[in-house]
Parts: C-alpha cells; sequence; structure tokens
C-alpha cells in the first residue's frame, strides 16, 4: 500500500507531506482528503469515548488504559488488537475500512483534532471526551526525537529550528498552543474530562480510578491494580500490539528512536539548552497569557 512506500516519502518536501486543514497542518498521507470527508460524515453516539491529544502527549497510553476499563481487566483486547484498530484514529486513512459504525457501544476512538475542526455530529451529540494534556517542553522533546524516526515527517533539523517550527505550530496537528487552548475553552464542559499526563505519571491507580469514575465504571480495587500494573511504562512497552513494532522500520526507524522512548517527566532537562528553555517560556507565557486553568506543570 502507499502507506509502506517509505522510498517516496523520505524525498517529499514539507509542501507535499502536509495539507491543511481548518487551517492546521495534517500529514497528507495518513490524512487524505477522503479521510477527512470521512470524519466530517462520521455519525457520534452519546455513549462513544474519545481520546482526544495533542501529538505526543499521551495517546498511545490512553488507548491501553481505557479499553481496560470498559472491558473489567480483560487483557484479551490490548493482547491481541494493535492500538490503532483498538482504539482507530478518526482521522487516519485505515478508519474507513474499519466499518466502525457496526462496533458495539461504547465505540473508543482517538482524534488529534482541535476542538474547531470536529464534526457538527460531535457538536450535536457531545459523546464523552478524555482529554489528555502534557508539559509542552515535553512535548515538544518527545515530538524531537520522533520527527526524526518517522519518515511520513518533515526531518526536525536541529532542536532550535525544530523549536521555531513548534511555536509557530507548522507541523502536524499545528500549534500545541491553539489545540489546548481550543479544548479548554470548549462549552461542553460536563462531557469532557481533562487529565494530564503527569498525574497519570505520578498516580496511575488513581488516574485509573478517575478515568473509571467519568466513564460510569466502578472496578475493584484488584482490577484497579490490574490495570495499573498492566499500563504501567516497563511493563506495556512489551506489549507488541501497542509499541508500534508490527510497524516497518522504514516507516518508523525505532532504532533511532523508540516509539515507547522513555515515558517519563521532565525529560526536556536532558535536551534543552538554558536558551532553549528561556525561549520557550518566553512564547509560553506569552501565548498563554489569558488564560486561567491550572495546569499541573505550572
Ligand atoms: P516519550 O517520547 O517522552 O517517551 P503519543 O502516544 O501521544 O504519541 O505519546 C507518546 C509518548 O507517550 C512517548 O513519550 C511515550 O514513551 C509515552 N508513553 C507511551 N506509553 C506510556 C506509558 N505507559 N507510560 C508513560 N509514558 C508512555
Amino acid at each position: 500500500s502507499s502507506l509502506f512506500n517509505c522510498a517516496v516519502l523520505q524525498k517529499m518536501t514539507e509542501a507535499e507531506l502536509y495539507s491543511v486543514y481548518k487551517g492546521v497542518h495534517v500529514p497528507t498521507h495518513l490524512h487524505p482528503p477522503e479521510s477527512l470527508k470521512y470524519c466530517e460524515e462520521f455519525t457520534f453516539r452519546p455513549d462513544d469515548i474519545l481520546i482526544i491529544t495533542y501529538p505526543k502527549s499521551g495517546t498511545t497510553w490512553m488507548q491501553e488504559v481505557v479499553p481496560l476499563i470498559v472491558n473489567e481487566g480483560d487483557l484479551t483486547p490490548v493482547l491481541t488488537v494493535p492500538n490503532w484498530d483498538r482504539v482507530p484514529w478518526l482521522e487516519e486513512h485505515r478508519a474507513i475500512l474499519l466499518n466502525l459504525e457496526q462496533r458495539p457501544s461504547p465505540r473508543i476512538f482517538a482524534t488529534h483534532f482541535h476542538h474547531h475542526m470536529m464534526s457538527e455530529s460531535y457538536f450535536k451529540t457531545k459523546p464523552r471526551v478524555l482529554y489528555v494534556m502534557r508539559n509542552p517542553k515535553d512535548v515538544f522533546t518527545s515530538s524531537y526525537h520522533y520527527y526524526g524516526m518517522a519518515s511520513y515527517l518533515v526531518n526536525p533539523g536541529t532542536p532550535d529550528e525544530f523549536m521555531e517550527k513548534f511555536l509557530d505550530g507548522k507541523i502536524m496537528f499545528g500549534s500545541w498552543f491553539d489545540h489546548v487552548k481550543s479544548w479548554i475553552s470548549a462549552e461542553e464542559k460536563e462531557s469532557i474530562l481533562y487529565i494530564f499526563y503527569e498525574e497519570m505519571i505520578t498516580d496511575l491507580k488513581g488516574s485509573v480510578e478517575k478515568i473509571a469514575k467519568f466513564l460510569g465504571k466502578s472496578p475493584s480495587q484488584d482490577v484497579t491494580e490490574k490495570i495499573a500494573d498492566h499500563c504501567v511504562f516497563r511493563n506495556m512497552k512489551q506489549n507488541k500490539m501497542s509499541n508500534f513494532s508490527l510497524v516497518p522500520e522504514e516507516y518508523m526507524d525505532q532504532k533511532k528512536s523508540e516509539f515507547m522512548r522513555k515515558g517519563i517527566a521532565g525529560d526536556w532537562n536532558n535536551l534543552l539548552t538554558k536558551a532553549q528553555e528561556q525561549r520557550f517560556n518566553a512564547v509560553y507565557k506569552d501565548k498563554m497569557k489569558d488564560v486561567t486553568f491550572k495546569f499541573m506543570w505550572d
């Protein structure tokens, strides 16, 4: 399939690799026009569960946690179905092939869309949303390593070069700032649970309980512990249905950087110089100046 035509991908320019959809850069290869149209026409159910993130904020982690909660700790789905079919991205080209209309409730999906990119059906139905946020300096750091190993993305260049693109939103799914601001100012707050990558790092069991409660589930202590134990980084990293080892090396070269790379909070300290940190903080301060929402990293 065209998905794995990596030799071609590696020669493509920025303009060829990304298209602009509703004002936001998306990797064309993963999200061709027919997929974006599919999203626009997709019909949500009120009991759908949407995992919404800016890329590199904990999507894969939630694609593991949420099916386990919904299936009351049964490991079968996470050990037998790749994460991209278990919790498909609605805007990804594969979604069209998955017959999502036939899936039993509650269906679980992922999306990297900003709030304004969501379809009419989303705003009408207001399905349940888990919005995961992560310290943007760590999102930057994780992205920097990821862009260096994924052939469908533009090579990041130096950290300085990539930082300017990141701060300017000239990368996949646009600006982190716009993404987060769009979702924290959503009107349908009663159907959204805001959760931080950092709180999952600090207290995974507590996070599982919090997510379960939001989803109307009350797993026993044993089940909660089993889920948290399976989803802790060192264990989840071994799950080949979730560590992207099924993806060919030409597409994601995990010898350059593993997908399940470090799984910690604060790794930006190992990448950014003092000057880069100051530059990032200054832009953050400016772009977030009107925001009153309390972030865990502040
Ligand atoms: P790092 O590159 O900092 O290690 P996404 O799934 O949104 O693309 O995010 C990927 C990031 O989440 C990577 O961060 C990855 O290691 C981390 N991650 C995935 N599963 C995790 C887990 N179980 N615990 C902690 N971090 C996890």
